[in-house]
């Protein structure tokens, strides 16, 4: 299978533990070694959160942070490809083109952000899109997609099927809700709309689910095409 694989930074190295981001990488290379071929992105988290904070105390522009945003995925990506014993290509793709390519020599291609005004949850939807994709994994730190944020509201339920329209309805409503927090964005929920993909969003503090999604036991929650 062609499988997608979208990191959080929260979740491959939240303080660049160096056992977190290996436990990716085995996870990762494993799947390789099964004959599945294989393409990560890879997450900012708090370390691009902090220097985003940093930056607009400094009075960086929206622009600017987004870079900054995007130098950290790219640096997380570096540590993901330093990790893994797959043949991957050894530096980070900068466009979904350049990971295509990849993909299509057999190496393992990852990647960070592309360019400002999005995040990686977009950047994982698109290339899964190009590159034909049979499953996108979303490795987040929540369990799954919920009826609202579940660090906000203790009655939120986690969906363990959604068709992908629903999928938008659902994220739309979070994300409208002030300071709530989606497990994918919006514009990432659209493309795997208009793609009919299929998604997986899940918990990647162990990364073995990830595995096991490909496998098709998904503890998380399974995004379908419409019908
Ligand atoms: P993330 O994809 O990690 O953003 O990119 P996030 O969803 O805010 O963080 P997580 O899910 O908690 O890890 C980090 C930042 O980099 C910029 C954005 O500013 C984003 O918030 N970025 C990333 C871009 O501008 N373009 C991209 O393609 C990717």
């Amino acid at each position: 299978m062609r499988v997608i694989v979208s990191i959080g930074g929260s979740v491959l190295a939240p303080n660049l533990e160096a056992d977190r981001v290996d436990a990716h990488a085995n996870v990762i290379d494993g799947l390789v070694d099964d004959g599945h071929e294989v393409a990560a992105v890879v997450g900012g988290g708090g370390v691009a959160r902090r220097y985003i904070g940093t930056a607009r105390v400094l009075g960086a522009t929206e622009y600017d942070l987004d870079a900054l945003g995007i130098d950290v995925t790219r640096l997380n990506a570096r540590l993901l490809i330093t990790a893994l014993e797959s043949s991957a290509t050894p530096e980070p793709a900068e466009s979904h083109e350049a990971a295509r390519a990849s993909l299509r020599r057999g190496e393992v291609a990852v990647m960070g952000g592309t360019i400002p005004g999005h995040t990686t949850d977009a950047v994982a939807a698109l290339l899964a899109e190009m590159a034909g994709a049979d499953v996108l994994i979303y490795a987040t730190s929540v369990p799954g997609v919920f009826s609202a944020d579940p660090n906000a509201e203790a009655d939120a339920e986690r969906y363990d099927e959604l068709s992908a329209g629903d999928l938008v309805d659902v994220i739309s409503s979070i994300e409208t809700a002030a300071g709530s927090n989606a497990p994918v964005d919006l514009l990432a929920a659209k493309i795997i709309e208009r793609s009919g993909l299929r998604a997986v969003v899940l918990d990647g503090s162990d990364p073995s689910r990830i595995a096991d999604a490909v496998e098709g036991d998904a503890r998380g929650t399974e995004v379908l095409p419409n019908e």
